[in-house]
């Protein structure tokens, strides 16, 4: 029994593209279609040049399959796209032969966007909870000790006859309050602090925060532009943690931007095709908050870096912003993706879930 072969491909779940020898779109089945939002009718009989939009990697790939004769394979090449959400993909390409003559090109087209966003979430969680370990080790080893050096140091300063023992002795204090300070600020990592979740409006919350560090001098050059979609519902969250969250993000666009000036564009937006799986699995739509600045950006040798704690690169910076951020959003069962290009900006994007079990 012979099976019409179109039938076939569409089934399968990867994109599947046919190229003649000269590159033109002989046939693609409909996960094609989805990924590269174009119709069959739209795609067969161009140039596959014209199923990408200005990234043309995959293009070239497929032009190269032509010349070499021979299959190339990439891994998690990103792709831009006008409607949908941006995607990641594995492509590989694979040339086709009649007798030894090249007769065409085979492009596979995996969707693994999911799969990766899922992955980093999971990365995300087991830093954070490795963060917590340590926390409540700090909390024991460091905290306890430092009100008695406090404690000494006072009663040295007290009974000093000379004005150098004094301020060293202040020093002393001075210093112990300001680790203490941070190890409070890193307590927020140990495991079992509770969120109080009620019914909250995301915009009421970027909103707040901006009205704080409007008094702030640093943004005083910075154009802030908010994009809203009225028409988000209320999600289920902890509202003076995700207010933390949007501080920590919007004060770090801010400081990144001070002296110089710029701009921060907030947008908000549901997406409906979940990257997000809360527990119970079952996807569900979603919430996104992007925090575009025109900074000077963050290098991709220590993109990776910048979540760490304790990671930064200003003189009064704690290093504890984003990972506090990171921690927030995790236990909402977000997820917080950062993309930079130095020079041209900085933009963080907040996922949380809409609907809750
Ligand atoms: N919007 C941004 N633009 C450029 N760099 C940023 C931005 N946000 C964070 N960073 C970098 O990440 C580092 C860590 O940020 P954070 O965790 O908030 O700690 P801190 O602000 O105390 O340095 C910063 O020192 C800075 O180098
Ligand atoms: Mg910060």
């Amino acid at each position: 029994m012979a099976r019409d072969l179109e039938s076939v491909l569409d089934a399968v779940l990867d994109g599947v593209v046919l190229l003649d020898a000269n590159g033109v779109v002989e046939s693609l089945n409909s996960e094609a279609c989805r990924i590269l939002e174009i119709s069959t009718e739209a795609a067969v009989g161009r140039p596959v040049e014209d199923l990408f939009g200005e990234d043309q990697a995959i293009a070239m790939l497929s032009r190269s399959v032509i010349a070499k004769g021979r299959a190339i394979v990439e891994r998690e090449h990103p792709v831009a796209r006008h409607r949908g959400e941006d995607l990641i993909l594995d492509v590989s390409a694979s040339p086709l032969f009649e007798g030894t003559d090249l007769d065409g090109v085979t492009l596979f087209l995996r969707d693994c966007t999911i799969e990766k966003s899922l992955r980093d979430i999971v990365n995300q969680r087991e830093t954070l909870a490795s963060f917590g370990h340590i926390a409540a080790g700090i909390a024991h080893e460091i905290k306890n000790p430092l009100g008695g050096i406090r404690g000494a140091a006072e009663i040295l300063g007290a009974r000093a006859s000379d004005e150098k023992s004094r301020s060293a002795a202040e020093l002393i204090v001075r210093e112990v309050d300001r680790i203490a300070l941070l190890v409070d600020d890193f307590m927020v990592f140990t495991p079992g602090e509770g969120l109080r979740v009620a019914p909250v409006n995301i915009h009421r919350v970027l909103d707040g925060v901006l009205a704080l560090t409007a008094h702030d001098k640093i943004g005083a050059e910075v154009e802030v532009e908010r994009v809203f979609d009225p028409s988000i519902p209320d999600l289920l969250a902890d509202a003076d943690r995700l207010s933390q969250v949007f501080l920590n993000l919007i004060r770090n666009a801010l400081q990144a931007m001070e002296g110089v000036g710029g701009k921060l564009a907030i947008t908000t937006r549901m997406v409906f095709d979940h990257h997000l799986l809360p527990p119970n699995g079952q996807p569900g739509p979603s919430l996104i908050v992007e925090l575009a600045d025109t900074g000077p950006g963050i290098e991709a040798a220590v993109l990776d870096e910048v979540s760490t704690p304790f990671f930064t690169t200003r003189a009064e910076g704690t290093g504890l912003g984003l990972a506090v951020a990171r921690h927030w959003i995790a236990r909402h069962e977000g997820m917080l993706q950062l993309e930079s290009t130095p020079g041209v900006g900085t933009t963080v994007r907040v996922g949380l879930p809409l609907s809750r079990p």
